[in-house]
C-alpha cells in the first residue's frame, strides 16, 4: 500500500512511518515541523520507499499519484505546545483534517484520525467508553486542543456519512517511549528529564490523580489494525493499567536511580483527575491489547534520554 502519514516528523507518526515500512508499505510523509524533528526521520534517509515533503497540512497541496490510505496525525500533542500553538492547533484539526480527509476522498483511500483521550475532559464516567460524549470546558486553555479533536471527529464522521469515505478514530491515551522531547511537558519526559539531573521531581497537585501510560510500540501497532479495519466509530487505544502519578514519579526515580526528592505545585486549570481507558471495543474487534510490560517501555525510554544526554 502506498500511505500518506501526516505528523510524521512527530513522537508516534515517526514509530507509525517504521511500521508502515516493516510492513512493508511505501511512506509519504508530511509535516511542517511546528513539534516535531527532523531527527525523528533521519534513519530513514536512504530508504527508498520512504519520501518526505515538508508541508503544513492546513495550505492546500496536492499529492501524485495512488493512495491507499491515510493517516492523518498532525496536530501539536503536549499541553505545553497546544499552549504555546493554540490557534496552530485549531486549524491543523480543522482545516487540516479537511484537507487530509480531501485527499482521502479524491483517492479513495482508507483514513485513520489519531484523536485523542481529551475528547473525554474531564470525564464523569470512569474508565472512559467510547459511547462517553465526555466532560469539556469549551473555553478553557486546554479547549484549543479538545475541541479541535472534538470538531476532527465530527468532520471525519460527516465525511464518512457524506462522501463515504472508509474513516476510522483512534482515541489514543497517554503513550510513551523514544523520541518524545524531554522539555514537552508530558508527565513521562518531565519526570525522567528532573531525575537524569537529580532535579527535584515536579508533581502537580497532591499526586492523587491517576493516568495510564501506553508505550508507544503497542499503540502503533492498535493505530496499523485500526486503519486496517472496518470500524467506524471510535476506538480507545491505551493502556488501562492506572497509577497516581505520585507512584508513578517514585517509580521513575527507583528505575533511574536518582536521589530527587518529590516537590508538589498547584494543579494546572482543568487538568483531569482520572484518566484509563476502557479497552474492550479494540480488544473485541481488532484483537488488540498492550503486551509490553511498564518497566520494559521506561527502561528503554530511559535509555534513549541517556543516549540524547551523550549526544548533545
Ligand atoms: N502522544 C500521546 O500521548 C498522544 C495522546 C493522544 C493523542 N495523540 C495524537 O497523536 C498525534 C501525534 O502526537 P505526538 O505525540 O506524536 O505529537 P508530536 O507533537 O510529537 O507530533 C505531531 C506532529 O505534527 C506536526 N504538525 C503540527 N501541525 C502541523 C501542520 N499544520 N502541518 C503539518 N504537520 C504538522 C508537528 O510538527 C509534529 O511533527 C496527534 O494527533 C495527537 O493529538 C497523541
Amino acid at each position: 500500500m502506498r500511505i500518506v502519514v501526516s505528523g510524521a516528523a512527530g513522537f508516534v507518526g515517526s514509530h507509525f512511518c517504521d511500521r508502515l515500512l516493516a510492513e512493508g508499505h511505501t511512506v509519504v510523509a508530511l509535516d511542517n515541523y511546528l513539534t516535531g524533528r527532523p531527527r525523528n526521520l533521519e534513519h530513514l534517509g536512504r530508504e527508498p520507499r520512504f519520501q518526505f515533503v515538508e508541508q503544513d497540512i492546513t495550505l492546500p497541496f496536492s499529492i501524485d499519484g495512488d493512495v491507499d490510505a491515510v493517516a492523518n496525525m498532525a496536530s501539536p500533542a503536549s499541553p505545553k505546545d497546544y499552549l504555546e500553538f493554540p490557534v496552530e492547533t485549531l486549524d491543523v484539526g480543522s482545516i487540516g483534517t479537511r484537507r487530509m480527509l480531501d485527499l482521502a476522498r479524491e483517492k479513495n483511500a482508507r483514513f485513520l484520525l489519531t484523536s485523542t483521550s481529551e475528547c473525554y475532559g474531564d470525564p464523569l464516567v470512569h474508565p472512559q467508553v467510547e459511547t462517553y460524549w465526555g466532560n469539556v470546558n469549551p473555553v478553557g486553555p486546554r479547549s484549543c486542543y479538545d475541541e479541535s479533536k472534538r470538531f476532527a471527529e465530527a468532520m471525519t464522521m460527516a465525511y464518512h456519512r457524506k462522501h463515504g469515505v472508509r474513516t476510522t478514530i483512534a482515541r489514543i491515551f497517554n503513550t510513551y517511549g523514544p523520541r518524545m522531547k524531554l522539555d514537552d511537558g508530558r508527565v513521562v519526559p518531565a519526570f525522567m528529564d528532573q531525575a537524569l539531573r537529580g532535579e527535584p521531581m515536579t508533581v502537580f497537585g497532591d499526586g492523587k490523580q491517576t493516568r495510564s501510560f501506553c508505550y508507544v510500540s503497542d499503540l502503533v501497532d492498535g493505530l496499523y489494525r485500526l486503519m486496517m479495519s472496518d470500524e467506524r466509530y471510535p476506538v480507545n487505544l491505551g493502556n488501562p493499567l492506572e497509577m497516581t502519578v505520585l507512584e508513578f514519579a517514585g517509580y521513575i526515580r527507583d528505575l533511574t536511580g536518582a536521589s530527587s526528592e518529590i516537590i508538589f505545585q498547584p494543579l494546572p486549570q482543568d487538568d483531569p483527575k482520572q484518566r484509563k481507558p476502557d479497552i474492550t471495543k479494540a480488544q473485541t474487534i481488532l484483537g488488540w491489547e498492550p503486551v509490553v510490560p511498564l518497566e520494559d517501555g521506561l527502561r528503554r525510554t530511559v535509555e534513549y534520554f541517556r543516549a540524547l544526554a551523550t549526544v548533545a
